[in-house]
């Protein structure tokens, strides 16, 4: 699944000991494994291969620009939802025409800005955008090129924040009004429509939510081409759901592909996918340092040097994120990431972080070896979500990012410093 392994009693990232990296950059800190990271873009570049799909990554899930560097090298396009992501896609040598677009709330200066820039495409979510991008490439002189997002109005059964498929959030168009917004848009002079797009949800573990959409979309497109509208491709985003536990709760991604292939191959439009989390959430972990043990009331508490600020994950959906000691006894050296593992000495604990809130927490109720001050811990499947989704609450400075490549590891995002905190105020 990954590259990071006990060898010895010891959490290895790829070659090297993460205690070694702790010791030289300090804690806490994200650790990403480059070769976790190509392995995962490989898998769902093959894995779609037959369809010749571009893949264009979700720079959301995790933004490093060293990684979105390695990804472009691959030949990765990259899927943007504001001028900041696009600034970022652009920075790492991103090719402008791998560029999409998406998001429901584009502004003036963000839709100029990826027109100027000669992006791909955008993903358009109302009618409204529609007529602004027209009217934003007409005085640019520009043709603007777009698909339309539908709304299959398909459950893809995840976390009610993430699931985006359904009538009634706020994504796309609703199918049965997308032929005529085709209708309508036959006589725009700057802006071009001709591909259709559609995002589920995320994570999504199973394959069939992608099939009843992929079957109402194709069958929309059959019908927007008998219309004369030239449909160029069909972009199914992403929400392909990693693996955060053993036994593994996602679907491999070659079940969805081999679903998927026999719905889109042959057809006269090209398939695009914006993977995020599939691609990055495997390849990095969060290390931490124990600070303290303390009870409260019939609870204990494990006090860790990450916060919620830093990984909101579980706090924010509930998510599970395995935990466990870097240099554990050898009679606790973990099998698998299995939530039901048993450990010799294990206490159940909460384990915390220093901000201010009771909803700061890692991990709750969690059976783990029992660990004391200045132990490391990992918290695993951090690569996406987790640095991208981290803030200065309590006026914490972002923990840097780490790049692992063999034996060898280069700071890809220095840790900041108070100084860093203060320097956007003025007294
Ligand atoms: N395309 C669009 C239009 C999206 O909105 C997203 C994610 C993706 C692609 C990539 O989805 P992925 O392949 O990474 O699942 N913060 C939440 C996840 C939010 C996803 C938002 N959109 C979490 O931590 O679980």
């Amino acid at each position: 699944m990954d590259h990071f392994t006990y060898k010895n009693n010891q959490l290895y990232c790829e070659d090297l000991p993460v205690a070694d990296i702790a010791a030289a950059v300090g804690t806490p800190a994200y650790i990403y494994s480059k070769a976790t990271l190509l392995h995962h873009y490989h898998q769902i570049a093959n894995a779609f291969a037959p369809l010749n799909a571009t893949i264009c990554y979700s720079i959301k899930s995790c933004g490093n620009l060293h990684i979105l560097k390695l990804l472009a090298s691959q030949g990765s396009g990259f899927d943007v939802t504001s001028g900041g992501e696009l600034c970022r896609a652009l920075a790492a040598g991103g090719d402008p025409r791998k560029i999409i677009y998406a998001g429901v709330g584009k502004t003036d200066a963000e839709i100029a800005d990826a027109i100027n820039a000669g992006i791909a495409a955008f993903n358009i979510e109302s009618e409204a955008e529609i007529e602004n991008i027209d009217r934003i490439a007409a005085s640019l002189g520009k043709t603007a090129i777009g698909a339309i997002r539908i709304n299959p109005d398909v459950d893809a059964k995840t976390h009610r924040y993430t699931n985006t498929g359904k009538k009634e959030t706020k994504f796309g168009v609703d199918i049965e009004r997308a032929e005529r917004v085709f209708e309508q848009s036959r006589s725009l002079k700057n802006l071009r429509l001709a591909g259709v797009h559609i995002h589920l949800g995320s994570p999504v573990f199973g394959v069939e939510p992608y099939v009843q959409a992929v079957q109402k979309v194709t069958a929309l497109i059959d019908r927007l081409t008998q219309r004369g509208h030239r449909i160029e491709w069909f972009d199914l985003g992403g929400g392909f759901a990693a693996n955060y536990e053993e036994p593994h709760q996602a679907v491999p991604i070659i079940e969805h592909a081999n679903a998927l292939i026999p719905l889109l191959e042959n057809k006269p439009y090209k398939i695009a996918l914006e993977p995020g989390r599939y691609i990055s959430a495997n390849a990095a972990i969060l290390l931490t340092r124990v600070l303290y043990r303390k009870t409260g009331g019939s609870k204990r508490f494990v006090i860790i040097d990450a916060a919620m600020n830093d990984l909101i994950r579980p706090m924010l959906y509930g998510s599970f994120h395995f935990i466990w000691p870097t240099n554990p006894d050898p009679a606790n050296v973990p099998l698998r990431r299995d939530k039901s593992l048993t450990p010799a000495n294990g206490e159940v604990v909460d384990v915390v972080g220093p901000i201010c809130e009771s909803g700061d927490f890692l991990a709750r109720n969690r059976l783990l070896p029992t660990t004391q001050r200045n132990d490391l811990l990992a918290v695993f499947s951090a690569g996406a979500y987790c640095f991208a989704m981290s803030s200065n609450y309590n006026n914490r400075p972002r923990v840097p990012e780490v790049l692992v490549d063999g034996n060898q590891y280069r700071i890809i995002r220095r840790r900041e410093t108070y100084e860093d905190l203060l320097t956007h105020e003025r007294i």
